[in-house]
């Protein structure tokens, strides 16, 4: 068992998302993120999407000037987010993080990984653009050994693996995280994991794959305060992390 406690990052999009649902000033995800770390989370992830589902323009200087530890924008390897985002971010060199992502834009939610072999040389230019301003990148990326190697990119220092199959209940798909963790461990890339964990996925997850050093969690969370609260929310899963190290 490791020593190490990973960290947990809040993705706050939901709350962006309820606030979208009537076009209000409220509820403010840059209070979200204010929150979140003061409950414990080390890292504020949000999404900003071609369709502006969610996160707006808007939020991402006021995230960016509010959050106290790190600030990590998923973005698509698209033209205009490199110039929005970079942008925003290269103000603070090497303080924040962009996680590239896949985007459909019929899609609910992000339904898979990068494909890093099929789109290398626009994901590595990509890369290279956002590292000239010096911030720091990570792939999303399917549990896929073939996946894993490709992305190991100049630049790149970081992946987070796609925890969706586990999530909805494929406890098989831990061995492919296990083996991807491991690879992308050897290769020199920190490890990150997320999408779809819960309080009820993720001690299991914890046990098995110590080398993942980062959670990244949003829609449980944002559902489960309905009911518990923002804090409480938060901190179940802290105590989960921590009671696994
Ligand atoms: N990681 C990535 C790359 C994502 O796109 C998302 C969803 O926006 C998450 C983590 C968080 O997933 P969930 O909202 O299911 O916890």
């Amino acid at each position: 068992m490791s020593t190490f406690t990973p960290r947990l990052g809040v993705n706050i999009d939901h709350v962006a998302t309820l606030r979208q649902a009537r076009r209000s000033a409220y509820p403010d995800p840059v209070t979200a993120a204010v929150m979140a770390e003061m409950y414990g989370a080390a890292q504020i992830t949000c999404h900003i999407r071609s369709d502006r589902r969610h996160i707006q323009d808007a939020d991402l200087p006021r995230l960016r000037d509010a959050v106290q530890t790190q600030l990590n924008v998923e973005m698509a390897a698209t033209v205009e987010m490199i110039e929005l985002v970079g942008s925003i971010l290269t103000t603070q060199p090497n303080r924040h993080r962009i996680t590239l992502v896949p985007e459909n834009p019929t899609e609910i939610t992000t339904e898979g990984g990068l494909d890093v072999c099929k789109h290398h040389q626009l994901i590595t230019h990509t890369v290279a653009k956002l590292r000239q301003q010096q911030i720091a990148v990570s792939l999303f990326v399917d549990p896929d050994l073939k996946q894993i190697e490709a992305s190991n990119i100049e630049g790149v220092d970081m992946i987070e693996i796609n925890t969706a199959k586990y999530a909805e209940g494929d406890t098989e798909d831990i061995i492919r995280i296990k083996n991807a963790a491991l690879c992308a461990q050897s290769l020199g890339l920190t490890v990150a994991a997320g999408h779809g964990l819960t309080h009820h996925n993720l001690d299991y997850l914890v046990r098995a794959v110590p080398e993942i050093i980062e959670y990244n969690i949003g829609h449980s969370i944002v559902s489960r305060s309905v009911f518990v609260g923002w804090e409480v929310a938060i901190r179940d899963l802290l105590q989960i992390i921590e009671r696994t190290k």
